[in-house]
């Protein structure tokens, strides 16, 4: 098969064996709670720092808030509209992250939320007037007609069915969102922009093979977001889900996989590099996602094209690092590329891992209907359509939400 040509022939994947989660690097079985948490775990997060998203550096940049905005009757008297500037100071270098808050108007105390990253700028994901167009360089989209690397007036709002603000708001929750551009600018540019400078050591002009791309440059941002809603006491510390969509639901993953104040992890039609199994080399495949997307991931990745058996983690091992934490993997039925049974699959193999933490694992044979969800600690759905983000996929989370943090605004799942 040409590497370069993706495979959506079931009959064609290859025979594979996947690496045994609670078998530690020196063949050891791990069958206690204890040897997880202070053995395995730390081996696969390592593992996978080493082979597949880099090291995130371990120092710390000193981040202050630059400055608040807050609207106290946004969304026509919905919402409390939140735009916090957060500046991250490196040696050499700063950078001004732009968070945007939508929080229930009239709920008592501190909200669950969901936070994201997003795609395009924050003026995207909802049509609200007020929102300031990003200054960053964006993503040109046909879609919502963006050209020149440019924020436009006309993109208001382009993603905003992808978001669901209102729902979320009359569910009880409130939602945080972030451009991931604000913390590494979607394109190849040898790590010049973005928060990656910020950490380079005395003639550092690059992460090492080994250290991380632009996915964990995102994923680190989302825990930057967590260190600022520590702050922020309209947020309820304990009851944030991370969510993502696609590249941002890998990140998702990889975010909750490393930081554990996450308390939910959501990842929508993450695919290869996310929820997928490697192995299974269907849809899109690891040679394929380098080639094209060369920052994303480290460059010891690479050495995994067509070699994906060599690896030593493969993504089930991902969200076994999400446990005993509630986890929500979702895929769509034309979504191939995606490859929606390779995410279940991976969901799946997470099982033992969550059954030995105690909170039991994925208790279905097989790939579940299209519309008919899982949902437990594990949860999983297949939507009919595309690769998308749609009203059905959030009413899902949010019964999720609702379950695991045992919030009263919305309907209780059976
Ligand atoms: C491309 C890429 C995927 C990614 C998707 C997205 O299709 O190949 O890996 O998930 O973009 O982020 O929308």
């Amino acid at each position: 098969m040409n590497a370069l040509q993706p495979n959506t022939d079931e009959s064609k994947v290859p025979a594979y064996t996947l690496p045994d989660p609670l078998i530690d690097i020196d063949g050891i079985r791990i069958d206690n709670h204890q040897d997880w948490i202070t053995r395995r775990r730390p081996q696969i997060l390592s593992l996978f720092e080493e082979h597949v998203y880099g090291k995130t550096p371990s120092a710390s940049v000193a981040m202050s808030i630059a400055g608040t905005t807050l609207s106290p009757q946004a969304l026509n008297g919905k919402a409390v509209r939140k735009e916090v500037s957060l500046r991250l100071k490196g040696k050499r270098n700063e950078l001004y992250l732009d968070l945007l808050m939508y929080l229930p108007l009239g709920q008592e105390g501190p909200v669950p939320l969901f936070v994201g990253l997003n795609f395009h700028g924050n003026y995207t994901i909802h049509p609200d007037r007020e929102l300031a167009l990003t200054g960053k360089w964006v993503r040109n989209s046909e879609r919502i007609g963006t050209t020149h690397n440019q924020a436009s007036e006309g993109a208001r709002g382009g993603f905003a069915q992808k978001w669901a603000v209102e729902r979320i708001l009359e569910r009880g929750y409130g939602i945080a969102t972030l451009y991931c551009g604000d913390l590494d600018p979607d394109y190849d540019d040898g790590f010049q922009n973005g928060v990656h400078p910020l950490f380079y050591g005395a003639g550092q002009t690059m992460p090492a093979a080994n250290e991380w791309g632009t996915i964990g440059a995102w994923a680190w941002g989302l825990s930057r977001v967590m260190d600022y809603f520590e702050l922020d006491d309209s947020v309820d510390q304990q009851r944030i889900a991370v969510m993502g969509h696609s590249r941002l639901g890998k990140t998702a993953l990889w975010a909750g996989a490393q930081d554990q104040r996450f308390a939910l992890v959501i990842s929508n039609n993450s695919g290869c590099g996310g929820a997928a199994l490697s192995r299974r080399r269907f849809g899109e495949t690891v040679a394929l996602i380098n080639d094209r997307f060369p920052h994303w991931f480290c460059r010891n990745f690479r050495q995994y094209n067509e070699n994906e058996q060599a690896l030593p983690v493969d993504q089930h091992m991902l969200i076994a690092l999400i446990a005993p934490r509630p986890v929500y993997i979702a895929s769509a039925e034309q979504d191939l590329w995606c490859d929606p049974l390779g995410e279940f699959l991976a969901l799946k193999h997470a099982g033992p891992v969550y059954r030995l933490l105690g909170t039991g694992g994925l208790e279905v044979a097989v790939k579940p209907p299209v519309g008919q969800p899982v949902l437990d600690t594990m949860a999983y759905h297949m939507r009919p359509g595309e690769h998308d983000v749609t009203a059905y996929d959030w009413e899902r989370y949010l019964d999720f939400a609702d379950y695991h943090f045992g919030h009263t605004t919305g309907k209780a799942m059976p």
